[in-house]
């Protein structure tokens, strides 16, 4: 497994970067360039797969606000990654109602399935484990997302292995930095 204190130094921002940045605090007046913070950090993560404290610093500096503003958005949202995820991040809800319906059990089920622990990458690189915080489904439960954006409700233990056997099969055909098409 790679633990998850693992880090790893992303590159400067690119040009290309900087015109994405640009053309997101187009969107804004002039004297509100920092309201597109959080349209950078997701360029930055789709980008480099997710957000260095060397990038929240960059874009700190690109739209003249504070690192530590930047930083409080990172770590606000669980949506930005911030230390290198696998190809594929499951984030399980166990908030309390999911807790009353499995939504622990869920995660302990991809936790001995993948052969790591909650905020672990597995060694092959194709998975990440985390806690979700409420997934806004609580009906559903157990619930998670795979990747930020796919939502994945009533995950039994078969489902769960239907799940992960599906990713692995498919793992090869996307090049994907933490975000499923
Ligand atoms: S508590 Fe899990 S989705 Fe709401």
């Amino acid at each position: 497994m790679i633990s998850d204190a693992t880090k790893a130094r992303t590159s400067p921002l690119s040009a290309a970067t900087l015109a994405r940045f640009s053309k997101e605090v187009a969107k804004y007046p002039a004297e509100q360039k920092q309201s597109a913070v959080m349209a950078c950090l997701s360029i930055v993560q789709q980008e480099q797969g997710w957000v260095s404290s060397e990038a929240e610093a960059e874009i700190a500096a690109y739209l003249g606000m504070p690192a530590m503003a930047v930083h409080e958005v990172t770590t606000f949202y669980n949506m930005y990654n911030q230390r290198p995820v696998g190809k594929f991040k499951l984030n399980v809800c166990t908030n309390l109602p999911c807790q009353l319906r499995d939504g622990q059990k869920a995660l302990n089920h991809l936790a001995a399935k993948l052969g790591i622990s909650k905020g672990e990458t597995t060694a092959d690189g194709l998975f990440t484990l985390q806690e979700s915080e409420c997934l806004g489904a609580c009906a559903d439960a157990p619930v998670m997302l795979v990747n930020d954006r796919t939502m994945c409700s009533f995950m039994s233990g078969d489902k769960l292995d239907q799940l992960i056997d599906g990713l692995k099969g498919v793992a090869g055909g996307s090049d994907s930095k933490g975000v499923v098409a």
